[in-house]
């Protein structure tokens, strides 16, 4: 049973590094990216919402998909899988939470030290300048203007085609390279420079573990692979690990 060996390499670990993806938030009714959209929404796919190129031609548009997603997030709460991160951050010398959710939900949960690679939902930017703007007047306008320069304001997220922010991506590399057990939790692998980090860290010793209903481009190269809902398996994980 892979549970006991994971559970011994965690047990054993200085550093253990995590890469999340939507799978992890699943169970707390925030859908994946790639699933299927629903409601009024269903007509359109993420990665044509998700751009520059869509905000600049509808940002009405992306702006209220945003509001929408925004509203979910803010119904949902951390479920088990993240709250046995929370523990897991407190068991190890050394963690680092990288994540791909802009949902917040590792922080509400508990977790510290988190690099949010793809920005968080809950902060918003101007488009034009690129500065984190927090108060601004509703006046009507869809998207609210920015205070200071009355561009558009958008969501402090990163979009397909922008590049992270450098101390983010940086941060993951490093810890990537530098840990002993890297975990990649619920994400499709699929989307860079994020799905390289788990390569990353194989390239340098760690040992690769899987967390996921399905496979991935990752599968093949992990060293163990733990099928299955995050919120189960991470838990059973922590206990078998640290039995109470
Ligand atoms: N537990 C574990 N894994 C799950 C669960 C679950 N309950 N439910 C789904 N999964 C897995 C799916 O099998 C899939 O591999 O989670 C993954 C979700 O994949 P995506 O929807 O592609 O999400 P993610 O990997 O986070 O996407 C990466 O792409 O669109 C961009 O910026 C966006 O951050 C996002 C990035």
């Amino acid at each position: 049973m892979h549970t006991t060996e994971v559970a011994a390499a965690l047990k054993g670990a200085k550093h253990v590094a995590i890469l999340t993806g939507s799978g992890i938030s699943a169970e707390s009714g925030v859908p994946t990216f790639r699933d299927a959209q629903t409601g009024l929404w269903s007509k359109f796919k993420p990665e044509d919402l998700a751009t520059p190129e869509a905000f600049r031609r509808n940002p009405k548009l992306v702006w209220e998909w945003y509001a929408w997603r925004r509203e979910l997030v803010t119904g949902a709460q951390p479920n088990a899988g993240h709250l046995a991160l929370v523990e897991l951050e407190q068991r190890v010398p050394e963690f680092t939470l990288i994540t791909q959710n802009v949902d917040g939900l590792h922080q509400r949960a508990g977790s510290h030290n988190v690099i949010e690679l793809h920005g968080n939902i809950n902060r918003t930017k101007c488009f034009e300048e690129d500065i984190a703007v927090t108060e601004w007047k509703e006046t009507g306008d869809s998207p609210p203007r920015c205070p200071r320069c009355g561009g558009r304001l958008r969501p402090d997220v990163v979009w397909f085609g922008e590049s992270l922010r450098p101390e983010a991506i940086e941060g993951a590399l490093m810890a990537s390279r530098r840990c002993d057990v890297f975990l990649s939790v619920g994400t499709s692998t699929l989307v860079h420079p994020a799905a390289s980090l788990p390569f990353e860290a194989a390239e340098g010793g760690a040992i690769v573990i899987e967390i996921n209903t399905d496979t991935t481009p990752l599968t093949a190269r992990a060293a163990f692979q733990l099928r299955g809902p995050a919120a189960r398996v991470l838990p059973e994980l922590l206990r078998a690990a640290w039995p109470e």
